[in-house]
Order: structure tokens, then sequence, then C-alpha cells
């Protein structure tokens, strides 16, 4: 039907009769000339409709916004003065002779002709037309290019683009599963993959070697701008590389994309152990284009008469830290309070404070609530330690470690963000080294990754002390988001068990479980590891898109449902039957 798309045209058109196809993005009426803006996937080019060629002229004036039409014209040079610099096609406009019109519209709910704010749920119900705006078509093209080199870089590595199954049985990362009914099955259930994990280590028991997948996950979990319930991995595993090895080759695969699509040259990455992270940003996953870092200060809050501090400074399990920040001391009471607040959500029980107005006037020169707790020598300590010039501003966190870590950590963000001190650039890194478990808050060991990770240790000193052993795991970050996840895995069924029996998971349990992949492990697997990448999120911070929705052609809305189609709906009791369930509550359904 088209000749050219509307984006394409240029000066060297000139003369040329073109076909074009598209949507009116604008129609103007001036002077009796009609100008439609005509748009499609590559751009827009602007056609002028006069009264000379009448029958088309009657049919432009009809037209309205988003009416999808058919244009012949011949493509000539615009008037002096009227070139538009902001367009690729602003040299040119199409002198129109045909018109037709392939489909009307109804007067759309978002405005693509004028940079309009739309609600999400609007955009999310009406997501064809949210997705005509350039900026998203050229989003979901970017992601479409980068994914293409993804796959040619895994390819031109050996790795085997192989399926897994969606219907099958629950694999752990930590999240609650997305189930679904079997009808052939009565009362028994498929989960769909919280990831691939299990087969793609089965795949390496299987001696495929090299593995990859563009795989789609499904996670039950509490929504954020990085995370949807259906969101998609550059799922990797190999056998016989170490973890050295494996971390290489991705660095370089993330190294490739960037350079290819931003001409931006990442480095080598810095490792950071978990520890370290943990101590200096209260995260595992620090945004390290940010200066500011925690400083431990228990050593010096032991014998204060400031309780809020002197108790977890003699706690094991608690922190007292400082985070110093330059050009703070302007911060007013106002947003003091709504620090306050904010580390609120992480459990903070306060935020104390030292404005430092003149390093050089001593105790004089120190604004704070709480200095008159310790004696002078202290605070001359304190700020000798943190290294405090006239203009900062000290926050301090004081009590259980996660608490501290995830109050400063997330204050260390926000400040720095309203403050202007985040860097130009990109800055990642590995974090490795990480915990093999966690205590939850129920008291019981959770894994940190996932409970087929590998420990750095042997299972007799696991079994002997598991908070203290490391995992095989490692983490890439890039500007504070967590990228990809990956691990040497265990390959022998003993360690599995061992691994299986400090999580709470008896023999029984683990057979019902995962006997498949026990069995798997037995019958001669191979050392293996991998990771897996949120594509998702690689393509949100390469587009500087804020959240991952707008990089994803149908995202779900923070309750994980879809206001285009309705999802999830009712089911007819027919269907329910079928599958033997007996809804608990419910508006009777329709009968079908
Ligand atoms: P993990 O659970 O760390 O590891 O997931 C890997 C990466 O997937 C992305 N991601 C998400 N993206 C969007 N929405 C979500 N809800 C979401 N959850 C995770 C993140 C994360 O780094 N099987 C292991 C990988 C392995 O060990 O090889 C796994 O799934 O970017
Ligand atoms: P209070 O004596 O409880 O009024 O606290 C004095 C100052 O210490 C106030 O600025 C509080 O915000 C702050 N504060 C209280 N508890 C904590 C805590 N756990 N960590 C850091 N600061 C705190």
């Amino acid at each position: 039907m088209r000749s050219n798309y509307c984006g394409e045209l240029n000066e060297s058109f000139v003369d040329q009769e073109v076909q074009l196809c598209g949507w009116v993005h604008r129609r103007r009426d001036h002077g009796g000339v009609i100008f439609l803006d005509v748009r499609d996937r590559e751009g827009i080019s602007q056609v002028v409709y006069d009264p000379d060629t009448v029958e088309s002229f009657a049919i432009a004036e009809g037209v309205r916004n988003e009416f999808v039409v058919r244009v012949t014209g011949i493509v000539r040079l615009r008037p002096e003065g009227t070139d538009n610099n902001d367009m690729g096609t602003g040299k040119i406009e199409v002198l129109g002779k045909q018109l037709e019109i392939l489909n009307a519209a109804e007067t759309p709910p978002i405005h693509l002709d004028e940079h309009s704010e739309v609600g999400e749920d609007i955009r999310l119900r009406y997501r064809y037309i949210d997705l005509r705006r350039p900026e998203m078509t050229e989003r979901l093209r970017f992601r479409s290019k980068v994914t293409n080199t993804v796959r040619n870089f895994l390819d031109d590595n050996g790795f085997i683009d192989v399926e897994t199954p969606l219907l099958t049985k629950a694999t752990p990362e930590g999240a609650r599963d997305y189930l679904v009914p079997s009808r052939t099955h009565p009362n028994k259930f498929f989960a769909l993959p919280q990831s691939p994990q299990l087969f793609k280590q089965i795949l390496m028991a299987a001696g495929m070697d090299r593995y990859y997948q563009i795989a789609k996950c499904f996670r039950d979990e509490d929504l954020r701008a990085d995370r949807q319930p259906e969101f998609t991995q550059i799922d990797v595993e190999t056998s016989f590389m170490d973890e050295e090895q494996i971390m290489t080759v991705m660095e370089q695969l993330i190294s490739q994309v960037f350079k290819k699509y931003l001409d931006v040259d990442l480095g080598t990455f810095p490792r950071m152990a978990h520890a370290e992270a943990m101590d200096r940003f209260g995260s595992d996953k620090p945004d390290l284009r940010i200066d500011l870092e925690l400083v431990d200060i228990a050593d010096l809050m032991k014998d204060v008469e400031f309780k809020v501090f002197s108790g977890p400074a003699n706690d094991e399990q608690s922190r007292v830290v400082a985070l110093r920040v330059p050009q703070g001391a302007s911060i007013s009471r106002k947003v003091i309070d709504a620090y306050t607040k904010f580390v609120s959500i992480y459990g903070a029980k306060g935020l104390a404070w030292v404005k430092v107005n003149d390093i050089d006037a001593g105790l004089e020169g120190l604004q704070s609530p709480i200095l008159k707790f310790m004696p002078d020598d202290t605070v001359h300590a304190l700020m000798r330690k943190l290294e405090a010039q006239t203009g900062d501003i000290i926050f301090f966190g004081a009590d259980k470690a996660k608490v501290v870590n995830e109050a400063l950590g997330a204050l260390r963000v926000k400040v720095a963000e309203d403050l202007g001190q985040i860097k130009e650039g990109w800055a990642p890194l590995w974090v490795v080294d990480f915990p093999m478990f966690e205590t939850a808050s129920d008291g019981s060991l959770t894994s940190l990754h996932h409970p087929f990770t590998a420990p750095s240790c042997d299972a007799k000193e696991l079994a002997a002390n598991p908070l203290a052993a490391l995992s095989r795991a490692y983490d890439m970050v890039l500007n504070g988001t967590e990228l990809g996840g990956g691990s040497i895995r265990i390959n022998k069924p003993e360690m599995q068990q061992s691994v299986f029996e400090v999580l709470g998971i008896g023999e029984e349990e683990a057979q019902e479980k995962f006997g498949f992949l026990l069995e798997a492990l037995s019958f001669g697997c191979p050392p293996h590891g991998g990771i897996a990448f949120g594509l998702d999120r690689l393509i949100m911070l390469m587009t500087g898109a804020t959240s991952i929705r707008d990089v994803i052609a149908f995202p779900k809305t923070q309750s994980a449902a879809c206001p285009l189609t309705d999802a999830p709906g009712n089911v007819s009791a027919k269907q329910l039957k079928e599958l033997n369930i007996r809804l608990r509550e419910q508006a009777a359904p329709k009968q079908s």
C-alpha cells in the first residue's frame, strides 16, 4: 500500500510521487489549505491539500486525529522560511493528490499531538494508543535491537538457545508462585516458573554445555518501579567454567551492548565483597556514582550517656553509623523532618544529626540535638574520624544492623539525589562473597540467592556455622540497580541435601519437591554455574526510563492487573467444574 515510510522522506525525494500510509497526527486548516501531519513508525511527514484537488480536499476536511489514511502525492521543498529543523522531514512536504480514509477513529483519550500528562491507568488501558507515541515506539525498538545483539553474542560464544517449560513445578526464587490448575490431574497445580533455574541446571546434566534463553519469569511479589509479576531474563548456564570465567564473559556481553548502542565504555568492573558493600553503603547494590559513605562509629559511642547510641554500640547485631554529607548544612529543619519520616519506613526510630557550621570554632561551631549527651572529647574524636568540614551535615543511625543499613543506605541515595550529588555516567560493579543464608523474621534460615547456590566451604563447615558460610554467588550491579545475579551451583546430591537440611527442608520434602534434581545430580552432573540478567531493567537503564513498565509493551499495574484486557478475570462455572475447583466466596459466575 505504501511506497515509503513517512519518516524516511527528505530532499532526495523531491518531485517523486509517493504513497504514504499512517495516522493523522494533526490537522490544521490554513486559509483554504489543509495540512495533515501523517505519522507512522518511522516519523511524520507534512501533507498539503489545496482546494484544486476538490475530492481529496473534501476528504481532508473530514479527517480527524488518529484516522488511518493513505496518501498519494508529490514531494516538494517547503516554501522558504517554513522549514522545520526539529523534524527529519522538515525540509520537504508532500503535495497531496489523493486521500483515502482506511479507518476512522474516535477522539483518542490520549493526545499525541501535544505533550499532555495522562495518568498511567489510561495509558495502560489504551496501550495501543500510548505505544504510538514516538518515545514508546523507540523504546520497544531499542529493546528489540539489544535483544538481538545479546542473542548474537551468545550464539557466537557457543551458547545454545533452549526453551524450557512454563507449565512446571515451583522453582524457589523467594517469591510466591503463580499457580495453574490441572484439568487432567484433579486437585493438582502447575506453577509458572519464577526462573528456568532447575531446567537450565538439568540441561547441564544433559551435556548441553552452554545454554541461554530469553525467558519469561513469573513472580507474585510486591511490585515496584523495577519489578513486574511477569518479566524477562537473559538466562545463561555453562558447564566446566568457574566464577571468574563466567563473570568475564558476561561482563563482555554487557560491555558490548553499551558500546554498540550508547557508545559507552564500561571499563573493567570492580569487585566488592558483600560485607564491604553493606558496611560502606548499607546496600548489596550500591550506587557508586554517589561518594557518600556510612562510617561505623560504635567504637566511640560505647560509653556515652546517650542510650540510643550506646545500646546498639554494645550489641553485636547492631550498628551505629554516621553519614557525612558535604554541603548539607543548609538543609532545613523541615527537610530533616521529612528525612526522619523517610527513614522510619525502614524501621528507624529517629534520625540524629549534626550541622557543622564552622569546624574551626570547636563545639560552638556545631549545631545538633544530640551532642549535649556526649563528652566533649568524644565529639572532637568523632569530627576527626569523619573528617568533618564546614558546611557538612552528619546524619546518624543506631539500631539493628538490618534497620541501619536499609534506612541509611536509602537515605544516602535520597540525599544525593536531592542535593544533585549523583555523578553523571555509569558505575558497574560485581558484588561477590555473599553469605549463603540470612535469618528470616521468624528466625529460620533462608537462602540469600537460591538453594542451589554452591557454598565456598565444605558440607561440614556449612553445617557447623551456616550463618558464617559464604556462597559462590555474584551479582552485577549498575548505578544502584541489580542487573543480574548468578552463581556456581551445587552439582553433588550430598551437598544439595546438606543445604536443604540447613534450610529446614527434610528429606521427604526434598524428594517431593526436588527429587528430580537430586536424581539428575546423581547421574553425572558436571560442575556448572550461570547467571540471569533482568532484560527489562537493562533496557530501562539504557533508555533512561524511570520504570520497567515503560520498556514493556503490555505491563501490569501496581496491583498486578492488566487494564487493557481486564485480566485477571472471572471464569465460568463450567470451567471451574472441569478443574474440580469450588470458589470460597464469589458472585455467582455466569453459566455458559
Ligand atoms: P534473580 O532472582 O536474582 O536470579 O533474578 C535475576 C535478575 O532478574 C531480574 N528480576 C526482575 N526483573 C523484573 N521484575 C522482577 N520481579 C524481577 N525479579 C528479578 C533482576 C535480577 O537480577 N535463577 C536465578 C539466576 C541464576 O542464579 O542464574 C535468578 O532468577 O535483574
Ligand atoms: P530522642 O532523645 O529520642 O528525642 O532523640 C534525640 C535525637 O536522636 C533525635 O534527633 C532523634 O531523631 C534521634 N534518634 C532517635 N533514635 C535514633 C536512632 N535509633 N538512630 C538515629 N537517631 C535516632
